[in-house]
This record gives C-alpha cells, structure tokens and sequence, in this order.
C-alpha cells in the first residue's frame, strides 16, 4: 500500500546489505518504493538488492554507502540529486557495537569511540549530507533505529558504548526534530524490540515484526508525530 498517492517514494536506508536494513529495504519496496539500499561494502549490497529484487514491485537501487566517510556521502547526495531528485524518507539503521562483554567500569573507550562514530555522528552526517535532498520531497521523514537499550529511563548498567551511543542518538533525534519541525521534517526514533539477526543474535522476534516497527515511522501521515520514539507504534520512555 503506497501512502502518499501513486508516486513511489525515494527510500535510502543504511546497512541495507543485511539484517533490519535489508527487511526495511524489502518492505518499502513490497510498497512499491525506490530504494537505494545502503551498504558499506558495495558487493554485499549488491548481493541484498538481487535477492529482494525479484519478489518486490518498487525498484532496489545497491548504493554504495559508509555512514563514517563524509567524503562518500557527498558524493552519492550528489549522484542522487542527479539520477532521482529527491529523497522522501531516510532510515538511518546502520550501528554497530552491541557490547554487553564490557561494562562502564571497565570499558575499552575506543570501542566506546567507534560506536559514538558510527551510530550518532554517522547517522548525523548522513542526514546533514541528505538533508537537501529531504527538503525536496513533498512528505520528508528521517527514521532513527534506535534502542531502549538508549533509554535514559530504564538504563542501568552494561553494553556501555551501545547504550551511551543510543541515549545521544535519541538526544539527536529529538534536536533535529525541534530544528527541522518548520520545515515539516518529521524525525522519529524507533526501537525495533530484540530481534533475531546477526546483532540481536538467536532467540529474538522475526526480521518481519522488528521491521514493521520501523516502518511505523517510515509510513508516517502528513502532520504526524515527531519527536517520538516509538516500538510497534507504541511510546517507549525516553
Ligand atoms: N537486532 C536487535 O535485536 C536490535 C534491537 C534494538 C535495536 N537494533 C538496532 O537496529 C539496527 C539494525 O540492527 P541489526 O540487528 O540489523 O544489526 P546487524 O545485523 O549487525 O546489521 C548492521 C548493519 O549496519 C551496517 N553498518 C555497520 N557500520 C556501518 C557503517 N559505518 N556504514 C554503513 N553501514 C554500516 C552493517 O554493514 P556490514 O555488513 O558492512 O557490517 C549492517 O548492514 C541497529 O541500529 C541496531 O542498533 C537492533
């Protein structure tokens, strides 16, 4: 089901190649979405884009994509700006560093500097880089895949560089959201609850279910929320 009438949307979403990234590519597309979907390592994003490809009515476009290299990111903004126009919703998904080995005590800090790298500052740049893009679109989302591992309000000890890391990527979510509210850039954090993939490990809920939980926020209606952070369309405490 398209949302906003008969025009396919245009989709990035980072760490596209596997896991909810590559599920949130599938359901856009299944929308009939174009989606460029974001890997670091172009091969593997090729490989995503030709196993979804056949089962899909919208069009995965592989792009090569590293939320950490500002350079790169300019470039594909660039080549999009040419090639599609505009981009409609960005879903920055890509993170790395579920490290409950350590706690805060006892911490590796440039595992804690990594993390802050790709999950805050990787997703800040790679919104700043789309930003003209989004401002093109008629109905602009950006979607944080967050955690309630970044809830202030339940936190408590353990995986230090993820937690921290999705605390600041909540704080930036709703500081974008105050920033870009004017520009009816609706900016949404959501958590996908534990789901089984190469990050969440055995045990979690389907690839399905984590996804729709994202695509909440992606499918949001003119004037709806922002500044949420939402699981399953349900509030989490910040
Ligand atoms: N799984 C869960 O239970 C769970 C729970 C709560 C929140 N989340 C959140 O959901 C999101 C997706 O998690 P997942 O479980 O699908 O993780 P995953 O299976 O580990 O996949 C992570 C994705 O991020 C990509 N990535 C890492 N660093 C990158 C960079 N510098 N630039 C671009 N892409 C990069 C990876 O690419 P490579 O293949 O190149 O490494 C991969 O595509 C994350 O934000 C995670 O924190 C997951």
């Amino acid at each position: 089901m398209r949302q906003h009438g008969p025009v396919a949307r245009v989709v990035v979403v980072t760490g596209g190649n596997r896991g909810l990234g590559r599920e949130v590519a599938r359901q856009c597309a299944l929308r009939g979405d174009t989606v460029l979907l974001g890997s670091r390592d172009p091969a593997a994003g090729e490989r995503a884009a030709r196993t979804v490809q056949p089962h899909v009515p919208g069009r995965i476009r592989p792009v090569r994509l590293d939320v950490t290299d500002t350079t790169g990111l300019a470039a594909l903004a660039a080549d999009v700006t040419a090639t599609e126009g505009r981009v409609d919703v960005l879903v920055n998904n890509a993170a790395i560093h579920y490290d409950t080995w350590q706690d805060a005590a006892h911490a590796d800090l440039a595992v804690v500097r990594e993390a802050l790298e790709t999950n805050v500052l990787g997703a800040w740049q790679t919104t700043l880089a789309f930003l003209p893009l989004l401002r093109r679109s008629p109905h602009p989302r950006v979607v944080m895949v967050s955690s309630e591992g970044g809830s202030l309000a339940s936190m408590g000890g353990g995986a230090p560089a993820y937690h921290v890391s999705k605390a600041a990527l909540n704080a930036l979510t709703r500081t974008l959201a105050g920033d870009l509210r004017r520009d009816g850039i609706l900016v949404n954090a959501v958590c996908p609850g534990w789901v089984a993939t190469d990050m969440g490990g055995p045990g979690g809920r389907p690839l399905e279910d984590g996804a729709a939980s994202i695509m909440y926020a992606v499918d949001l209606p003119d004037g709806g929320p922002t500044s949420t952070f939402t699981r399953d369309g349900r509030p989490v405490p910040w």
